[in-house]
């Protein structure tokens, strides 16, 4: 039986969706976290816990979402975060992500572990907000995905900070999940009991990664994909050696996975043009603390010199506006969009933004706020309550 969509009303109820669509190995790799999930469940509770209290007798009669972000104006204050095997999800489903984003006027980041070329997301709308995430496995790989990322017309740089090593995840390891598929009996009858998914698969052949079947004469790339799927990352990269990466990208560049105040003073002195204040949703570090609860301590210490974004159990448009009232420009978006890959494709993808943005329009009527900006200034004016929050 298929749900309506319409009847679909919240992260939850698309989160429900996709577990019944999805092998029960995919869900898992995409709703897991690492170690106890404590991690997870924090960036959920400090979000929950957060109050904000409205303004009365504004006038809300036109509502203006969007913002601008290095000289780009988004439609939304969220873009759509990077995740890599997005073709698990859905045959394609980098590519129905990138549109979705497009014709709502957000980003679309494209992960270094995608299963569609960089340079064919980039063809899907040439005018779209596309931005590209960046994995170190072997400097020379990471300069090869650069320097096309840089020829296809990529905005801003997006490199991922906390993976020295993958987090770990349980679930995965219980189910022995693994590209390319090993058969096992558990994933046989999984595939059996949800043919859907299993034929599609099977007609459009498994996903890889896309943007390491041509690497040139730089890196071996079969041991490339290897590091990928292992997460074995250049732990050799340090603040020091991040001049390297500007020798290959000029335009924006941005540090995600960014928690400790510190460190945000070190991105903005190694000319760093903006930070992601992220546990890369709970999967990386299950002690590290909620994303929430580290954004005001990195919006201090950066002293509006560089934009500060978050992503990290934003579920509900309640939270965006948390998060810009903590001082965020704008948040991602991970989990929720791929429940809605899940759910039904481009189509539920973009049922979940609709419905992010209709509970932004609606909240903000309702705090007072008829511009995005207006969400920050309720900080200063002490109308947050606080007291939950570790910061
Ligand atoms: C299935 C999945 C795959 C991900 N892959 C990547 C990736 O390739 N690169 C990256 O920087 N972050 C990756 N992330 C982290 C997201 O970019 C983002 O930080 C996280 O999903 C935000 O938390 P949320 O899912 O609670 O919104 C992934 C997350 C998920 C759920």
């Amino acid at each position: 039986m298929t749900t309506d969509l319409k009847m679909l009303l919240n992260t939850d109820d698309f989160r429900r969706e996709a577990r019944r669509r999805l092998p029960r190995f995919v869900f898992d790799y995409v709703d897991g976290a690492a170690d106890d999930n404590s991690c997870l469940r924090r960036n959920h509770s400090d979000l929950d816990a957060l109050t904000l209290t409205p303004r009365v007798l504004r006038d809300t009669s036109r509502i203006d979402t969007s913002i601008e972000v290095f000289g780009s104006r988004w439609a939304l204050p969220f873009g759509v975060a990077p995740t890599g095997l997005n073709g698990l999800v859905r045959a394609g489903g980098d590519a129905m992500l990138a549109r979705a984003a497009a014709r709502n006027g957000v980003p679309f980041v494209l992960s270094t572990a995608a299963n569609m070329r960089l340079e064919d997301i980039r063809a899907t709308a040439t005018d779209a907000l596309q931005w590209m995430q960046l994995y170190v496995m072997h400097r020379e790989m990471a300069a090869r995905i650069v320097q096309r990322a840089r020829q296809a017309g990529y905005q801003a740089l997006v490199l991922t900070v906390d993976v020295p090593v993958s987090g770990n995840r349980e679930l995965d390891a219980r189910n022995s999940f693994r590209v390319p598929f090993r058969p096992t009996a558990r994933l046989g009858w999984d595939l059996a009991t949800h043919p859907r998914w299993s034929v599609s698969t099977l007609l459009n052949g498994p996903p890889d990664f896309a943007n390491l079947a041509d690497l040139g004469q730089s890196a071996d790339s079969a041991s490339m994909q290897a590091a990928l799927l292992s997460r074995a990352m250049d732990r050799t990269l340090v603040w020091e050696t991040l001049g390297w990466l500007r020798d290959h990208w000029k335009g924006p560049l941005l540090l995600k996975g960014v928690l400790h105040a510190d460190d945000a003073r070190a991105a903005v002195s190694y000319g760093v043009d903006g930070v992601i204040v992220s546990n890369h949703g709970g999967r990386q570090l299950d002690a590290a603390p909620s994303a929430i609860s580290a954004l005001p301590d990195v919006v201090a210490a950066v002293q509006g010199r560089i934009p500060v974004f978050m992503d990290s159990g934003i579920r509900r448009a309640t939270h965006i506006a948390k998060a810009i009232a903590l001082g965020a420009k704008a948040v991602f978006l991970g989990r929720p969009l791929l429940y809605g890959l899940a759910a039904r494709g481009e189509a539920g993808v973009e049922a979940v933004i609709t419905m992010f943005r209709d509970d932004l329009e609606r909240n903000m009527a309702l705090l007072g706020a008829s511009q995005t900006e207006q969400l920050s200034l309720m900080q200063h004016g002490n109308r947050l309550g606080r007291s939950n929050l570790n910061c």
